[in-house]
């Protein structure tokens, strides 16, 4: 069973607004970044082990071009400039997986927009 960490609940930080304008999203809103290059949306995840495990990142880009993003984990860049492509319109949710290293316990996983046009809305991280 996997856990879900919302981009709206505490601790995860989102360096934007929490917005609830586009339906479809889960929990009570989601994470709509600022349009800069370096918006970050990080979430703290917690494993019950250490090893390799696949995240589910759900996001919606409904502009007309990707918003790429590094995914850093515990400090460490392990996808640059990873691809949440367009997905025809702010409601259109899909979701992202990615095997990520982590640790035993609490582990941050950050999203930071590498184009100027900031990070697609994030909605939740499952891991
Ligand atoms: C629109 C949309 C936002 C989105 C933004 C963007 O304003 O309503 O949800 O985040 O475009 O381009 O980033």
């Amino acid at each position: 069973a996997s856990t879900r960490y919302e981009a709206e609940t505490s601790p995860a930080t989102c360096g934007g607004t929490i917005d609830s304008n586009h339906a479809g999203y889960s929990g009570s809103g989601f994470c709509n970044s600022t349009n800069a290059d370096g918006a970050a949306a990080q979430f703290t995840i917690n494993s019950s082990g250490a090893g390799t495990a696949t995240l589910g990142i759900r996001y919606a880009n409904g502009g007309s071009g990707d918003r790429p993003a590094n995914l850093v984990v515990n400090g460490a860049t392990v996808q640059s400039a990873g691809s949440y492509g367009v997905t025809g319109a702010w409601a259109n949710w899909t979701t992202k997986t990615v095997t990520v290293p982590v640790n035993a316990g609490n582990n941050t996983i950050r999203l930071v927009a590498t184009g100027a046009d900031g990070l697609a809305n994030i909605d939740f991280v499952d891991f």
